[in-house]
């Protein structure tokens, strides 16, 4: 996992440097995306560079960039096999600290690796329910940019932690929104649910295409606003992101999801997302 990305040029990671003017170091004036490769296959890389492009746009950051060639060759370096790809952009530096910002920018390009499980090839008997936290939104009112912004993302997480759970649900205005790092849905009478896209949550790529395979697969599924007594009595909860699939949640703060197991609509798209993966990656 040793070669880096950095501005045109593949290099160990001790070796890459950026300036201490970068306003992403200074600003967080930057965004980011996470692509799962699995055998050395980017899983819906189209989706997440279409993410990036929107991101990018929202910041007004001009770049055009072969990011299929890069991210490839990068990942054919570190060994392919199943890696997460994390790039960045920043909007570059100014040699200077200035908030107001400078068009002429060359934006800084950054990308690394980082070993992740196939989940869906190890089986849904090995996926371990988690349990959850519900506490405020404190993230911008931008949220569907996937900006390095994470402070607050980093503190509910924090606060999970310390009280010996794995991810925070997040709540704005009465209504959940998403997790601190995941999406998430619920189950009601085998109806799944999830928040609808807005600018108040990241529209995830594992939610986009649990949405699609729910369609192809005939199970009822609605986006809809989720407030906490629903999350509490819903048969089943979910979690989902592109470097932990699909996993159940079984407890939030001090209720049991259910009968406190792993659930059995979760289980059949834990499934089918199996072999949806398994098509993509094999071409079987
Ligand atoms: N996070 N919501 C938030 C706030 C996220 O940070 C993520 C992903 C998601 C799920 O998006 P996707 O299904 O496209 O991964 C939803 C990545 C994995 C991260 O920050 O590491």
């Amino acid at each position: 996992m040793d070669t880096v990305y950095l501005n045109g040029e593949y290099i160990p990671a001790d070796q890459a440097t950026v300036s201490v003017f970068d306003r992403g170091f200074l600003f967080s004036d930057s965004v980011y995306e996470v692509i799962p490769f699995y055998q050395g296959v980017g899983f819906r890389l189209e989706e997440h560079l279409q993410r990036l492009e929107h991101s990018l746009r929202a910041l007004r950051i001009d770049l055009k960039f072969d990011w299929v060639a890069t991210l490839s060759r990068l990942v054919e370096l570190n060994g392919g096999g199943n890696l997460s790809v994390y790039l960045q952009v920043t909007r570059g530096s100014a040699g200077k600290r200035v908030h107001a910002i400078d068009h002429h920018l060359r934006p800084t390009v950054f990308a690394c690796c980082q070993p992740i499980r196939d989940v869906y090839q190890e089986g849904a008997d090995k996926v371990e329910g988690i349990k959850v936290i519900v506490t405020a939104d404190l993230r911008w009112h931008r949220c569907d940019i996937k900006s390095t912004c994470l402070l607050p993302n980093i503190l509910v997480l924090q606060q999970a932690r310390e009280l010996g759970a794995q991810e925070a649900i997040l709540q704005r205005d009465g209504a959940l929104t998403e997790g601190a790092s995941c999406n998430f849905f619920i189950v009601e009478q085998g109806v799944l649910y999830t928040p609808p896209i807005g600018t108040e949550i990241l529209s995830g790529t594992t939610r986009a295409l649990i949405l699609e395979l729910a369609d192809q697969n005939g199970i009822p599924r609605q986006e809809a606003k989720i407030d906490y007594q629903r999350l509490i009595q819903a048969d089943e909860v979910w979690i989902s992101s592109s470097t932990r699939a699909i996993v159940p949640v079984v407890q939030i703060d001090d209720y049991v999801v259910g009968d406190g197991q792993n659930g059995l609509l979760w289980q059949r798209m834990f499934e089918i997302f199996t072999r949806y993966q398994h098509q993509l990656m094999t071409g079987e």
